[in-house]
């Protein structure tokens, strides 16, 4: 609504115009407030609802919008369209976070970094929910709540524990090789625009013939690796909690826009079944001396939401949220995520999430679902809410079923058959200069020293079963005899 001199005026949500936003309204000039003063009922009642849920993980972190645009022709492995041509452009949207603070944590932890991208392809959106490291601490879906229950408060001192950490940890060999990462000169990026992005899993790529290959995704920092040292870390995290937030902001604003190189390793499917470990096993990384990297195309974010709730607090990611020439892998992780984002988005911001313009795809959404909470747009309008039709409504497309898996064996629970948890964190461990190997150890006694003496005896075993010379750097900073498990 607007007066004579063309300025908005201030209006309810139902349209009225505001007479007075500055007194209630009240019995006489010292009286109490009347209820009829509807203004400001409805002012702090949506008030008290500003909030929806934070993310159960992932809870802090900033975003930006730009475009991907391919640079190779990967047309030989995917038939998905925003791949089809060199020099093709798709809108995106990036989201990157922390993982185990909240919403008000700094961004500056010692954690892993969130690496969360929608493509706003012509078949719908395709989002990639990766970090930005290559594997993860367990592989199994069903280990993800207790996981981050140890990164999360104690439940009676509603403090961080690091007596949980380390016990999981301990408990749970299979998180050798992130902790070795996290623990490294990697566990704290400088800022999001200084990390490599990983999709970690394995996902499958079709193509227009039908065949199939799996595929692991690394997008590769423009602005080059840098981090921080722990004790620059803990100084911004007391300055300023936000530095990550900011430097996003702040470098787009001015033009300094982040960019990613998107490169592919590629493995046949009948690779798979004779790999030298579980190439499903999202604790493993493949080497690139076997599945060397293939360009793919370039991520560049230009463009600052103009609305950080509308944008990026309701942006809803999900690996489930796939398109047509990319399908899902057997990893046990990725099985168990297919199901809790979407889950998590419901709970979060409603049964209608899809339809928040950050989250609606830009082509049409056809299809017979209707009603529910919040259903803000025509809701279908009078068109048939149901399938088979004789009414020309939407029909399905067989060129999109999902590419066929063969699987074989009994249901039963089952773990991985190969359990080779010590050779990738002793090759990475190996690879480390001597500084980097000082720094590493440093950061862990740092972080193990406050853990009970049997907690840092069973984790020093697995250090030294991936190195002997890694296991007794931390045993030493721990002041631990590694040959008698005694202090010294
Ligand atoms: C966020 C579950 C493993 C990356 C989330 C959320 C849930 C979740 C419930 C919050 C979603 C929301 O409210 O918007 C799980 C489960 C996992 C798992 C059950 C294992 C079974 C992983 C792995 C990665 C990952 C392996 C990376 C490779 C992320 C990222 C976000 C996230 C980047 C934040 C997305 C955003 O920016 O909105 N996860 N997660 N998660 N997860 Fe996971």
């Amino acid at each position: 609504m607007t007066d004579s001199n063309h300025k908005k005026s201030l209006t309810t949500n139902t349209g009225a115009p505001v007479g007075d936003n500055q007194n209630s309204i009240t019995a006489g000039s010292r009286g109490p407030v009347l209820m009829q003063d509807v203004h400001l009922v409805e002012k702090l009642a949506h008030f008290n609802r500003e909030r929806v849920p934070e993310r159960v993980v992932h809870a802090k972190g900033g975003g930006a919008h730009g475009y991907f645009e391919v640079t190779n022709d990967v047309t030989k492995w995917t038939k998905a369209k925003f791949l089809s041509k060199v020099g093709k452009r798709t809108p995106v949207l990036a989201r990157f976070s922390t993982v185990a603070g909240e919403k008000g944590s700094a961004d500056t932890e010692r954690d892993p970094r969130g690496f969360a991208l929608k493509f706003y392809t012509e078949d719908g959106n395709y989002d990639l929910v990766g970090n930005n490291t290559p594997v993860f601490f367990i592989r199994d879906a069903i280990k993800f709540p207790d996981f981050i229950h140890t990164q999360k408060r104690h439940p009676a001192t509603n403090c961080k524990d690091p007596n949980a950490v380390w016990d999981f940890f301990s408990l749970s060999p299979e998180s050798l090789h992130q902790v070795t990462i996290l623990f490294s000169d990697r566990g704290i990026p400088r800022t999001w625009r200084h990390m490599h992005g990983y999709g970690s899993h394995t996902f499958k790529w079709t193509n227009e013939d039908g065949e199939s290959v799996w595929v692991k995704y690394h997008f590769k920092t423009e602005q080059g690796i840098e981090n921080l040292t722990a004790e620059e870390a803990k100084k911004i995290a007391g300055e300023d909690p936000d530095y990550a937030t900011r430097d996003l902001y702040q470098s787009i604003e001015k033009g300094d826009y982040p960019a990613w190189t998107l490169y592919v390793q590629i493995m046949p499917l009948e690779d798979a079944e004779h790999y030298k470990f579980d190439p499903f096993d999202v604790t493993k990384v493949w080497s690139q001396k076997d599945y060397p990297l293939i360009e793919v195309g370039r991520m560049v974010l230009n463009k600052n939401p103009e609305n950080y709730f509308a944008e990026i607090e309701q942006a809803a990611f999900s690996p489930a949220t796939i398109v047509p020439g990319i399908d899902f892998s057997p990893d046990k992780m990725l099985q168990g995520r297919l199901f809790a984002y979407n889950d998590a988005h419901r709970y979060r911001i409603g049964t209608n999430y899809q339809l928040l313009p950050v989250n609606r795809p830009l082509n049409d959404i056809n299809n017979y679902q209707r009603d529910g909470a919040m259903r803000f747009d025509s809701n279908g309008g009078a068109s048939g809410n149901y399938e088979p039709n004789s009414f020309n409504g939407p029909k399905e497309v067989p060129d999109a079923v999902q590419a066929p898996l063969p699987v074989s064996g009994v249901a039963e629970s089952a773990a991985y058959d190969r359990n080779d948890h010590y050779t990738q964190p002793g090759d990475l461990y190996r690879l480390l200069s001597e500084e980097e190997r000082s720094r590493l150890a440093a950061n862990i006694v740092d972080a193990m020293r406050p853990v009970k003496k049997d907690i840092q005896l069973r984790q020093i075993e697995h250090f030294r079963k991936a190195d002997p010379e890694y296991g007794e750097r931390v045993a030493e900073g721990l002041g631990i005899s590694v040959n008698t498990g005694k202090q010294t």
